[in-house]
């Protein structure tokens, strides 16, 4: 694996926010050690953040005291944790079978024409974010996808159409 590809370039911790210090400090008493902890606080720092730049990386690194490489290799391996700034909304779209044998490429389509964008793209308006993902655990009422908390089921072309944005492309995650 290309190391340069995983590990955080940014040189300096930022500095946590008491709310985020007091969530974590929260999810230590419920873990045995501080090394448990990193998915968590990765959570919570992009919750409060929107995504966790290099600095937050370095931060929660020298907090819970875990080698920042181990750290990135949870991000990365969670793939929920986003590395790169991403929109207000981030749809998060089933493309697995049950949803693809109901059509989901079409659906795709219609979000391409009416948001302008595609996979790892973020509109211009910064509303959306399209993120394919695997099963939703909703098979039955694919195609289905989820955007920011709420579950949007047996989609259609006006599902995709009630979706606002002036936006057209504006970034693929990875450039
Ligand atoms: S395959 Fe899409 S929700 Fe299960």
């Amino acid at each position: 694996m290309n190391r340069e590809v995983i590990v955080s370039s940014g040189k300096i911790a930022r500095e946590l926010s008491e709310a985020e210090v007091k969530e974590i400090e929260h999810e230590l008493t419920l873990y045995p050690d501080k090394k448990a902890v990193g998915l968590e606080a990765l959570k919570i720092v992009q919750r409060h953040n929107g995504w966790v730049s290099d600095e937050s990386m370095l931060a929660i690194s020298k907090y819970l005291d875990i080698a920042l490489s181990e750290l990135e290799g949870v991000a990365t391996f969670f793939n929920l944790i986003y590395r790169r700034p991403v929109g207000k909304n981030v749809i998060l779209f089933c493309d697995s079978v049950s949803c693809w044998i109901m059509g989901c490429e079409k659906i795709r389509k219609e979000i391409n024409d009416h948001l302008g964008i595609d996979y790892g793209e973020t509109t211009e308006d910064g509303e959306y974010t399209l993120i394919p993902v695997p099963c939703l655990g909703d098979c039955d009422k694919a195609p289905v996808m989820l955007v920011g908390e709420k579950m949007h089921r047996n989609l259609t072309a006006d599902s995709i159409k009630s979706l606002s944005s002036s936006g057209k492309a504006q970034n693929k995650s990875g450039e």
